[in-house]
């Protein structure tokens, strides 16, 4: 048996409140809260970026690094078209160097391809263990329809045999190319059509779903607002309000975190529902352009042990909130660095902060732990 030996998520410490951001764009708020599910959304701080993202979900669940043999970082928010961020993010995090390390992309869909690439790795390397992370900043633009779909945060999963949390199952995948979200080479942001997405991911579901009845589903969420969307869409195997409530919990106040968001309600069913233990859930991703793939996880007896949902929790709880103004800064300062070829971090980072994005070089970046 493979699957999920442990699990672990960071957000940035800083978010904007969707009230604040609906005075300043002139919309009802309730359009944000509830017509679109969100209440808040997190924010990148200058000194992070989705290496020091990702090493943050991962370092706390790394205690067998000489076992890693495969490193799979998913992200659709890369930062280099040929290095893959995996390779940051093994020399981050002091994985030995006899350890494969790739990236992989296909929208919001690539960390379960990864998951299961990883599962599929593991079986077949026995005794070996890999680490399979997400990391995504969704960034539309100030003042798009987008805007309050954004957000930021990494996921990190262990996969290994005889797994502590969940045994992980292949799934029904479901591809068609259409034009629903895309970001050419030339854009600075996706061109995305939200409505045709939604009917996208809706037609994607009913092509995989396989009718039988779940207690718990996890939902992908560019907004929290879909889950129950795509909860309607199962009709009478539709999962209770209660069950809901978990799969939003995170998504709600993080956002839009790509390829992490289906992992979001994971972490908020494990961090709410009751005993679980012998649970199969189910799991929709989606990954606009299109692929979605329904498939579950079995919840091991005693997964309660190797999780801390009271850090998941207070985490998000300690967060800083943002003024427009310091939101604005955030993303403009975001965006700047991004097309720096060469830039020096003056340390101003949160006191828990471990990893930091030192400087750019010659295009090619630094890291710090402290
Ligand atoms: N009170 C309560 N609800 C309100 C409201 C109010 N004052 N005003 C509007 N609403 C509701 C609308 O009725 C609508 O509900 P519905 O979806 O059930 O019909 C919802 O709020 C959204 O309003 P809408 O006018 O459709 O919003 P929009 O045109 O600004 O677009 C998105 C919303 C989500 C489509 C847009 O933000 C987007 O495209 N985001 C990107 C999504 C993405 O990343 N997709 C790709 C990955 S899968």
């Amino acid at each position: 048996m493979v699957g999920i030996d442990r699990i672990n998520y960071y957000t940035p410490r800083t978010y904007l409140d969707m009230t604040t951001l609906a005075e300043a764009r002139g919309v009802d708020p309730n359009k944000y809260i509830k017509g679109i599910g969100q209440e808040q959304m997190a924010v990148l701080g200058e000194h992070e970026d989705i290496i020091t993202m990702a090493a943050e979900a991962a370092a706390p669940i790394l205690d067998d690094k000489d076992a890693i043999d495969l490193i799979v970082f998913a992200t659709e928010s890369g930062v280099d078209f040929s290095k893959a961020a995996s390779i940051y993010l093994q020399h981050l995090l002091e994985i030995p160097n006899p350890v494969r390390a790739i990236e992989m992309k296909q929208a919001c869909y690539a960390l379960t391809s990864g998951l299961h690439l990883a599962t599929d790795f593991v079986k077949s390397h026995p005794g070996k263990k890999a680490l399979v992370v997400s990391s995504d900043i969704a960034w539309y633009g100030f003042e798009t329809a987008g805007e309050v779909t954004q957000g930021a945060g990494a996921i990190a999963i262990i996969v290994a045999e005889n797994p502590r949390i969940a045994r992980v199952n292949s799934g029904v995948p479901y591809t068609e190319d259409v034009p629903d979200f895309y970001r050419p080479n030339t854009s600075d942001v996706p061109i995305v059509d939200g409505k045709f997405s939604i009917d996208c991911y809706n037609k994607a579901l009913i092509e995989t779903f396989p009718k039988h009845t779940y207690k718990y589903v996890g939902f992908h969420m560019p907004f929290a607002k879909m889950a129950d969307k795509a909860n309607r869409i199962l009709e009478e195997f539709a999962i209770s309000d209660d069950a809901l409530t978990c799969v939003k919990s995170y998504s709600k106040t993080i956002g839009n975190i790509y390829n992490g968001s289906l992992y979001l309600a994971l972490i908020g069913i494990l961090t709410h529902a009751d005993d679980l233990s012998g649970e199969t859930i189910g799991m929709f991703s989606y990954g606009s352009g299109s692929i979605g793939e329904f498939f579950t996880l079995d919840i091991v007896e005693g997964y309660d042990n190797y999780m801390d949902t009271d850090a998941w929790q207070t985490h998000l709880t300690s967060r800083h909130a943002l003024d427009m103004k310091g939101y604005e800064q955030a993303m403009n300062a975001f965006m700047a660095r991004e097309k720096m070829h060469d830039y020096a971090y003056q340390d101003r980072a949160p006191e828990q902060a471990t990893y930091v994005l030192s400087a750019i070089r010659n295009g090619h970046r630094e890291y710090q732990k402290r």
